[in-house]
């Protein structure tokens, strides 16, 4: 079995959309393995979107994930990086599936609900930027 790391984003917290939104991860072969609800620092969001500093909407972005709180897991199942990816749909909701999160919830390319990883790599990466070892209960 493969894991994840996903957020639901504070547009997404701010209404009342948490149990909403796992229950698409559980309806789907996802097994959240870890969460816990945190209001990231400004240090945190900046660390965790490094890798698109350069981008226009880095401020922006960094703004909404600080905004209020976040619900941060882990998410265990086969193909869970891919599967998570096709749950949650296009980073734009104009361009996402029918039936994804996205789709149904997300109010903007920004504020668009979910994060999930995007490789083993990073998927390693975040979980460990969230998460010790034992707070991690497969
Ligand atoms: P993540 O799961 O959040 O990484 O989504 P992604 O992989 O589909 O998108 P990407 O990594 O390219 O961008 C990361 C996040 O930056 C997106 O989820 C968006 O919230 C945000 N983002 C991307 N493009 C824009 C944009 O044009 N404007 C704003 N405000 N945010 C953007
Ligand atoms: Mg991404």
């Amino acid at each position: 079995l493969e894991r994840t790391f996903s957020i639901i984003k504070p547009d997404a917290v701010r209404r009342n959309l948490i149990g909403k939104i796992i229950a698409k991860f559980e309806e789907n072969g996802l097994r959240p393995v870890a969460m816990k609800k945190i209001h990231m620092t400004r240090e945190q969001a900046e660390g965790f979107y490094a890798v698109h500093k350069e981008r226009p909407f880095f401020t922006e972005l960094v703004e909404q994930m600080i905004a209020s709180p976040v619900v941060v897991q882990v998410l265990e199942g086969e193909n869970a990086i891919a599967r998570n990816r096709e749950i949650m749909g296009a980073t734009n909701p104009a361009n996402a599936d029918e039936g994804t999160i996205r789709k149904e919830f997300a109010l903007s390319v920004g504020e668009n609900s979910v994060h999930g990883s995007d490789a083993p790599e990073t998927a390693r990466e975040e979980i460990k930027f969230f998460f010790t070892d034992d707070e991690i209960v497969g």
